[in-house]
């Protein structure tokens, strides 16, 4: 889905239909942003840590994408996609690590897309953004051919909603984190 399906949507309010939406590489000056949207979109056990998003936005900030709106004059960041790069084929413990000074969980070698957040603001969500997002990040990520895929684990209830951007779910993901059972989805590029 683009930005024109996005406004023609029927899930759209009037109001939202009229606000300009784009997707821009983020920065480090977007932490605070995507700090407060984790929080929001996250229970606590789920959350990435703010000096994992502070690592990320500092080593690949490409891999890093938000959409935005203009509310006052300022932007406003309504969902975002944080990722590192993985020599593996799939979402690992280690390629989610916390950064240390010994160990850099982004290998900018890997064939392979860690994904590790993808969250839309609670007020904003079900409108779309988050397939505007996702469709646009793969779309982005597929150019260049330095990419052969993109891996996550998400909870089960999820699983339907990424298979409809070409997604397979290669069952329960041997990733312990926040309690509960993940599953291990990867779209080929
Ligand atoms: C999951 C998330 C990113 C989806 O973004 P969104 O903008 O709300 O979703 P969309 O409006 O694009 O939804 C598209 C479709 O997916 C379905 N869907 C969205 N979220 C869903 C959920 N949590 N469970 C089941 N289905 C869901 C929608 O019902 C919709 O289906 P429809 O076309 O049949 O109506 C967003 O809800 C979110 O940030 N959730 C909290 C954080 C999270 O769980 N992130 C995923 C981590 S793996």
């Amino acid at each position: 889905m683009g930005f024109s399906d996005l406004r023609r949507t029927r899930s759209a309010t009037n109001k939202f239909t009229k606000e300009r939406i784009y997707v821009r590489t983020l920065m480090l000056s977007d932490l605070e942003a995507c700090v407060a949207l984790e929080e929001a979109a996250f229970i606590s056990s789920e959350r990435c840590p703010r000096e994992t998003f502070s690592y990320r936005l500092k080593v690949c900030p490409e891999l890093c994408f938000g959409i935005f709106t203009i509310r006052r004059s300022k932007e406003y960041l309504l969902g975002h996609v944080i990722a590192t790069k993985t020599l593996s084929s799939s979402v690992t413990e280690s390629s989610m690590a916390v950064a240390t000074s010994r160990n850099s969980p982004h290998n900018p070698a890997g064939p392979t897309i860690a994904l590790h957040s993808l969250a839309i603001q609670p007020a904003h969500q079900g409108r779309y953004l988050g397939s505007t997002l996702l469709q646009e990040y793969i779309q982005r990520m597929s150019v260049g051919g330095c990419v052969q895929r993109i891996a996550l684990i998400a909870r089960d209830r999820l699983v339907g909603f990424y298979e409809r951007f070409g997604f397979r779910c290669n069952g329960v993901s041997p990733v312990k984190f926040g309690g509960g059972e993940w599953m291990d989805l990867v779209r080929e590029i």
